[in-house]
């Protein structure tokens, strides 16, 4: 055994895949709770030099989070001395500054305690934000879901459109319209509240179109559902949604669904209904080409 590969409970399958792409055997890890809810860490493999570990950190994040900083410091204390970290979803993401006095900069913190508890360099994917990366001193590797997302429509939508829902997934829509050599563009969506978003409506030639909303994130669904009102009144034939990180919390997808949506899919950064494309493959191709 070159390296240990532990999957965390929030990534298990994924992590399975990606020793499998590795050839590598997935280490048994115990992980259970006292019944007061605490977390109970064991590995049972012998302990080499070298460890990769997979695990999302997002919903619910501080038990996942919590899981992570232990897997990390019980390896460090056990005497590996190169730690890999796989987040394939980064949550506490969102806070990387501080908006009003007395913020806590949560981005900021939970890089800080990430390397503090061990780990060597960060794999993760599409990070919520670019200077996140900033936040650490160890090398972090951001690696870009678009092409899978753009093959995956190449392969399941007809002539389509690509559409941001805000101006900040521009750039997710401009990567793939760029790969499939098709038009894109965006809408201007305002964040009200953690729950409450207005999109507003803009004239866009989408009459009879195969439109594909795409994103980053989707949590509580408003962003989708808005954009998904304003291009089927625009007359769009079919609206298909596609993101990164399925956070979907609560009845996300109902009420997506309910908004007239046809298809909507995701990568496995997170489990979900929706995680049809796996990033296992091109996690595995960074863990070789940083070997
Ligand atoms: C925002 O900047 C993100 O890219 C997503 O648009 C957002 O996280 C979606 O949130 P929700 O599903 O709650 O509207």
């Amino acid at each position: 055994m070159v390296f240990l590969i532990i999957g965390g409970s929030a990534s298990q399958k994924l992590a399975a895949k990606v020793a499998r792409e590795l050839e590598e055997n997935l280490s048994p890890i115990e992980t259970r709770r006292f019944p007061d809810g605490e977390r109970y860490i064991r590995i049972k493999d012998e302990i080499p030099k070298e460890a990769v570990v997979i695990q999302s950190t997002g919903y619910p994040q501080d038990e996942n989070l919590m899981e992570l900083f232990l897997i990390l410091k019980n390896l460090k204390s056990l005497g590996v001395e190169r730690i890999r970290v796989v987040i394939p979803y980064f949550g506490y993401g969102r806070q990387e500054r501080r908006f009003l006095s007395g913020e806590a900069v949560s981005a900021v913190i939970v890089a800080e305690l990430l390397e503090a508890a061990g780990a060597s360099e960060i794999y993760s994917i599409n990070l919520h934000e670019k200077n996140i990366k900033e936040f650490f001193h160890i090398p972090v590797y951001e690696i870009s879901a678009m092409p899978l997302i753009a093959n995956y429509i190449n392969e399941t939508v007809d002539n389509p459109m690509i559409i941001g829902p805000d101006k900040g997934a521009h750039g997710f829509a401009q990567e793939i319209s760029e790969i499939l050599n098709c038009e894109c563009d965006h809408l201007e969506k305002t964040r009200i509240s953690p729950e409450k978003v207005e999109t507003k409506p803009k004239k866009l030639d989408v009459e009879g179109r195969n439109v594909v909303i795409i994103d980053d994130i989707i949590s509580t669904g408003g962003t989708i559902v808005n954009a998904t009102k304003i291009l089927k009144d625009l007359g769009a034939n079919k609206v298909v949604v596609g993101c990164v990180h399925p956070v979907l919390v609560e009845d996300a997808l109902l009420k997506i669904f309910a908004a007239g949506v046809d298809d909507v899919f995701s990568t496995d950064t997170l489990r979900s209904d929706v995680s049809t494309i796996s990033v296992a493959e091109l996690v595995a191709s960074y863990l070789k080409k940083y070997k």
